[in-house]
């Protein structure tokens, strides 16, 4: 952050004694106060577990208004890029900052597309994981174990091996999910074919069996890239912040994003998909929305309604809308029309948006509450919903990682807190406790 875009100053007054804090006007969104120099100067600590109010970094990826439903890639508003872009092109627009020219998009598609397959040594680490294993602990496990295979992309100080390092893991996170995939139901690993799109590669990867021919659905393809596209980055979430804060360390590229992967699991994030599909089966019928609504709201349940609340939207997740169209389609073209988990979902939907509660603390439906219904209906299990968002994330991760390696002022990241545990005392030898 530049000093010429100070505009105010914050006054914070600790007895009696008067500090000014700088205040930075973003292009978009809130002002931000400068605390960087509080500690030095007032010998104090700011708290905000949680990050609720605290701006971790500069950016100029995304852009988010939780207020209006809006999200900005590089300006560009995400229904847009949904109706009229694709996977690809975003993810040029997200890692260089501008809509790429018909021979910039042609050179960066040929040159992902020439890093799809995975080295073949690779394949025995699949083999050591049990069938049952959760795709997503496979994928945290290939992905970091990239490291040990790739060492000509690791130096984090030489742009070129940055650029093969975010090249190549856009590249192969579909190969890796579609294997982890296959594995565990004990087909063969079917490799990739650089003839086809980004999507419809997975979804060749995913279905195809050596026995037969397989051709790909261009509707469901669309469907999986329209998925991928609105998943592709969300500023400084969780997944995206443990991906900064672990290469602030100067940590390897692919290690870092394999604990992006690992925070991206949790169900408050992107295992929320999964989730929620869960859920709305579990609810099964209309009839017993209610019930469902009432443990949501009871204080002494833990239950919450999966795929609803966002910790940034306080209206209507602005992907949310493009993927329930995105479900109806897809419903429509697989000839699937009286689908009882869409039914529940609708309904809940409609229930929950005009309930006091739900109205109150601003709860709407989030990406996560259409994405599963589509992939079921695919013909992915719930257990593949996680590693998909997975997939389409990975140009955010690379995206921010990049901006953040390339920032002169980069420091490794040190949060401080705020302690609450006993003072000094001397340890006591253990037959007199
Ligand atoms: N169902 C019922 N009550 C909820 C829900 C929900 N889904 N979400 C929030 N609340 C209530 C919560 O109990 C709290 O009430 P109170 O103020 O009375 O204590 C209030 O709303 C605020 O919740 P919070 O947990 O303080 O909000 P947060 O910003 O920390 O959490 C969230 C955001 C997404 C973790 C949360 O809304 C949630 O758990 N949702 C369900 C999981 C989900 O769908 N996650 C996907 C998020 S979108 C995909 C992604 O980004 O990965």
């Amino acid at each position: 952050m530049q000093d010429n875009s100070v505009t105010k100053t914050a006054k914070l007054t600790i007895d009696g004694k008067e500090f000014d804090l700088p205040i930075y006007s973003p292009t978009l969104g809130p002002d931000v106060i400068d605390v960087r120099k509080l500690y030095a100067q007032a010998n104090v600590f700011t708290y905000d577990p949680g990050f609720t109010s605290t701006a971790a970094t500069d950016s100029s990826i995304t852009f988010i208004d939780g207020d209006k439903g809006e999200l900005l890639h590089r300006g560009y508003p995400i229904d847009q890029l949904a109706e009229k872009s694709h996977f690809l092109e975003v993810c040029y627009l997200l890692l260089y900052g501008a809509l790429p020219t018909a021979l910039e998009l042609d050179d960066f598609e040929s040159r992902v597309t020439s890093h799809t397959m995975l080295h073949e040594q690779m394949m025995y680490l699949f083999r050591g994981f049990r069938r049952d294993a959760h795709p997503m602990a496979i994928m945290v496990g290939v992905v970091g174990a990239m490291s040990a295979f790739y060492h000509d992309s690791t130096d984090i100080t030489d742009p070129w091996q940055r650029e093969v390092a975010s090249i190549r893991l856009i590249a192969k996170m579909p190969t890796i999910a579609a294997m982890a995939y296959k594995y565990s139901v004990g087909q063969p690993f079917v490799y990739p074919r650089n003839n086809l799109d980004y999507a419809s590669n997975f979804l060749q990867m995913c279905f195809s069996v050596p026995a037969e021919d397989y051709e790909v659905n261009p509707i469901l393809s669309r469907a999986m890239d329209r998925i991928f596209t609105l998943h592709a980055d969300h500023e400084q979430n969780a997944s995206t912040s443990t991906v900064r804060l672990a290469s602030s360390s100067g940590a390897n590229p692919f290690a870092c994003i394999a604990a992006g992967i690992a925070c991206l699991w949790g169900p408050a994030h992107g295992g929320a998909n999964q989730a929620c599909l869960e859920m709305l089966r579990e609810i099964g019928t209309v009839d017993k929305i209610p019930e469902y609504i009432a443990r949501a709201k009871d204080k002494n349940d833990p239950f919450r309604l999966m795929g609803f609340g966002h910790r940034v939207y306080k209206n209507f997740d602005p992907r949310a809308k493009v993927m329930k169209q995105s479900a109806d389609e897809v419903l429509d073209l697989l000839g699937i029309h009286d689908n009882p988990t869409l039914q529940v979902a609708k309904e809940l939907e409609k229930i929950a948006l005009s309930d006091p509660y739900f109205i109150e603390k601003k709860l709407y439906p989030n990406v996560d509450f259409y994405s599963g219904i589509i992939l079921d209906a695919m013909g992915f299990p719930t257990s593949m919903f996680t590693p998909i968002f997975a997939v389409a994330r990975t140009v955010g991760w690379i995206s921010q990682w990049k901006e953040m390696i390339e920032d002169p002022a980069m420091k490794i990241g040190r949060p401080r807190q705020l302690y609450c545990g006993a003072t000094a005392r001397d340890y006591v030898d253990v037959e007199n406790r």
